[in-house]
């Protein structure tokens, strides 16, 4: 035996043994809810070598502060503190991806999920008949009873969609409940989408049907303590990873998003432009500027809440990304006019090169501010 692991607390002896199962549990503001959360999962796991990662995105409540300390007491608990990123899917992702153990198992923290099941599920896989145990509300014996009627209609209503378009056949693609082989998640990874919060049926469509695949029935709970984290914004993440595996990643949802926004700041040019010559009589070409940096402020306000949501930036950096937006932009408008003479030049149809320039600046821009303005840190 290691010399640094001498026989002591019962927790470090348990932890010479390698864990059988690495739980991963995403969390943000669920300060009161770990505790409890951590304490079951011993009593469901006596008898399993485990692990616990929490990955928590800087919760303004400080769970990760909670989550260290309890760290601090256990060898098998583990904290992730991520800084200036936002998102469940990549929460997770993540989390599985600092674990070792050859089984994963992705768990709310607000007690949602039924933690007992995870023995059941971990036998399941170790059979070695299946990949991907899934803790399902739509299987025989499960329940979603503290849902509300929108909630489950929207819930059905994916579902439904799931199995239409990305031929997902499982009952429960939406859940965010279950456990997964090692080996296997670490093959898809890679085309997983850290944006949105459908990573299970992310890595169904991903894996096209190369999973075998348990569902097992278990009854969605109510929350603990808190509040769901979920809002109406969940719906376009839903639609771009539903888009992004139809076109096999060629079409994400932020650069759908950037160019909606974009086309939002057309209109917003024209009403500036208006404004300033009809309302203030100012010489046309101060009123053109004027509408220009209406439309760049707005598409920056729009993307800085919608498209980079997940990364917005706060406080003083809003001005310092806004300068460079604008930087950015005036480049791109620069490419959209010089493509489109080019074009114009060659093939003198004038909505065929206003449209080639309007691409070129949309991906100018697109690329350049998720280069320079909402970088990853
Ligand atoms: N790190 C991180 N970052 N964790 C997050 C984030 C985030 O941006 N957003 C939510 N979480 C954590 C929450 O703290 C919680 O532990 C878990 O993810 C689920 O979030 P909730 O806000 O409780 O979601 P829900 O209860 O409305 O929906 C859950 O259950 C559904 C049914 O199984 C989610 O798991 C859904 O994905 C799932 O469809
Ligand atoms: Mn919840």
């Amino acid at each position: 035996m290691n010399e640094a692991i001498r026989p002591g607390a019962e927790t470090s002896l348990q932890a010479v043994s390698p864990p059988q199962l690495s739980v991963v549990v995403p969390t943000f503001n669920e300060c009161d809810n770990v505790v409890t959360l951590l304490r079951r999962l011993e009593t469901a796991l006596a008898g399993v070598a485990w692990e616990v990662i929490f990955v928590d995105d800087n919760s303004p409540d400080g769970t990760w502060d909670v989550v260290r300390g309890l760290a601090r007491q256990d060898i098998r608990v583990r904290c992730i503190r991520r800084i200036g990123r936002r998102g469940l899917s990549g929460a997770c992702i993540e989390g599985i991806l600092a674990s070792s153990a050859p089984c994963a198992a992705v768990i709310d923290a607000d007690l949602q999920h039924d933690e007992t099941q995870l023995p059941k599920m971990l036998a399941l896989l170790q059979g070695s008949e299946f990949d991907l145990v899934v803790g399902s509300r739509y299987v025989e014996g499960g329940s979603a009873d503290s849902f509300n009627k929108q909630r489950a209609g929207a819930s059905a209503f994916a579902t439904e969609i799931a199995r239409r378009v990305l031929r997902v056949r499982i009952a429960d693609p939406m859940s965010g409940f279950f456990m997964i082989r090692r080996d296997r998640f670490e093959q898809l990874a890679p085309q997983l989408s850290t944006q949105g919060f459908k990573i299970l049926l992310d890595i169904v469509a991903t894996a096209r049907g190369g999973l075998r695949i348990k569902e097992i029935p278990y009854s969605f709970g109510s929350r603990l303590h808190g509040e769901s984290k979920l809002d109406s914004m969940v719906v376009l993440d839903f639609l771009g990873l539903v888009l992004a595996k139809l076109t096999n990643d060629a079409v994400s949802l932020r650069f759908l998003m950037f160019a909606m926004v974009g086309s939002i700041g057309v209109f917003v040019h024209f009403a500036g432009l208006f404004i300033a010559l009809r309302g203030f009589d100012l010489p046309f070409a101060v009123a053109q500027g004027f509408g220009a940096v209406s439309a760049m402020t707005s598409n920056f306000i729009l993307n800085n809440f919608l498209t980079y949501r997940d990364q917005r930036l706060k406080g003083w950096a809003i001005l310092r990304g806004l300068v460079i937006f604008y930087l950015v932009c005036g480049v791109g408008l620069a490419a959209n006019v010089g493509v489109a003479f080019s074009v114009y030049a060659q093939e003198p149809i004038w909505w065929l090169a206003g449209a080639a320039g309007a691409l070129m600046g949309v991906v100018w821009n697109y690329a350049m501010s998720g280069l320079f303005v909402w970088r990853k840190r």
